[in-house]
C-alpha cells in the first residue's frame, strides 16, 4: 500500500501498539463496554487528523457519523485547546453526521464519497458506534444474517472510501463486559466477530485501576498483540 497516512491518537504507547497510530486505508475498530473511552478516542482523533504530518496529523478534515448522540462540541474544545488550535477552525472540519437508524447510517457513509469528490479534503471517517442501530433493528435469531449482511455492506463502503481516498476509518463497537471475555479472546465470546474480516485493526479497551485504560490489540496479522495502557484527561488522551 502507498502513502499511508498515521493519526496520532495522543498516546504514544498506543500510536506504537498499533504500527504508528491510526492508519489510513484501513478500519480500525474499537470495541469495549461502556465508559471503557471509545467515544473518548473518537473525539481526540478528530482533533489530531487535522495537525499537520510533523505534529502526527494529516492536514485533514474528518467525517463524524454519530449514531447515538455522543458527538459534544465542548469536549472538541478541550482537546483543541490542548493543541493550541483554534477551536472554532477544529470544529469546522469536523463534518457531523447524525444517524437516525441503519439505513441512514448506510447511507451517511455513501455520502462521504459526495463530500470527498466536492473537493472536501476527508482524511478520516469515525462510525461512534458502527454497530448500535444494526442491533437494536435486527434482533432475534432469525434476523442475524440480514444484519450481517447489512453490517458487510456498510464495513464494504466504508474500506472502498478508505482505499480510494488513503483515508483512515474509525469505528466503534460496545460490548458487554464479561469475566471470561477478560482471559481468552473476546472475538467468537461476545459478537465481535461480525467485523472479524473488515476491521484490520482491532482494539480491545479495558478499563483499569485509577481511572487508567488498557487497549489490547486483537487478532492483528502483521503487528505483535500487546498491549498500552494510557488516560484520559481534561486535554483528551495520554499516556
Ligand atoms: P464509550 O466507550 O462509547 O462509552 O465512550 P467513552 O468511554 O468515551 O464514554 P465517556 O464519554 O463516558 O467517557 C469515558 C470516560 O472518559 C469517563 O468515565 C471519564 O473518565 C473520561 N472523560 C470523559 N470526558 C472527560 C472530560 O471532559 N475530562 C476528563 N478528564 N475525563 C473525561
Amino acid at each position: 500500500r502507498k502513502d499511508v497516512g498515521r493519526i496520532i491518537t495522543g498516546s504514544t504507547g498506543l500510536d506504537e501498539l498499533i504500527g504508528g497510530g491510526i492508519e489510513t486505508q484501513a478500519i480500525t475498530e474499537v470495541f469495549g463496554e461502556f465508559g471503557s473511552g471509545k467515544s473518548q478516542i473518537s473525539h481526540e482523533i478528530a482533533v489530531t487528523i487535522q495537525l499537520p504530518p510533523e505534529k502526527g496529523g494529516l492536514c485533514g478534515e474528518c467525517v463524524f457519523i454519530d449514531t447515538e448522540n455522543t458527538f459534544r462540541p465542548e469536549r472538541i474544545k478541550q482537546i483543541a485547546e490542548g493543541f493550541n488550535l483554534d477551536v472554532d477552525e477544529v470544529l469546522g472540519k469536523i463534518h457531523i453526521a447524525r444517524a437516525f437508524n441503519s439505513s441512514h447510517q448506510i447511507l451517511m457513509a455513501d455520502k462521504v464519497n459526495e463530500l470527498i469528490q466536492g473537493g472536501v479534503n476527508i482524511r478520516l471517517v469515525i462510525v461512534d458506534s458502527l454497530t448500535s442501530h444494526f442491533r437494536a433493528e435486527y434482533v432475534g435469531r432469525e434476523s442475524l444474517a440480514t444484519r450481517q449482511q447489512k453490517l458487510n455492506q456498510h464495513l464494504h463502503t466504508l474500506q472502498n472510501i478508505a482505499n480510494t481516498y488513503n483515508v483512515a476509518v474509525f469505528v466503534t463497537n460496545q460490548v458487554q463486559a464479561r469475566p471470561d471475555a477478560f482471559f481468552g479472546s473476546p472475538t467468537k465470546a461476545i459478537g465481535g466477530h461480525v467485523l472479524g474480516h473488515a476491521a484490520t485493526y482491532r482494539i480491545w479497551l479495558k478499563k483499569g485501576l485509577a481511572g487508567k485504560r488498557i487497549a489490547r490489540l486483537m487478532d492483528s496479522p502483521h503487528l505483535p498483540e500487546g498491549e498500552a495502557v494510557f488516560k484520559i484527561t481534561t486535554e483528551g488522551i495520554v499516556d
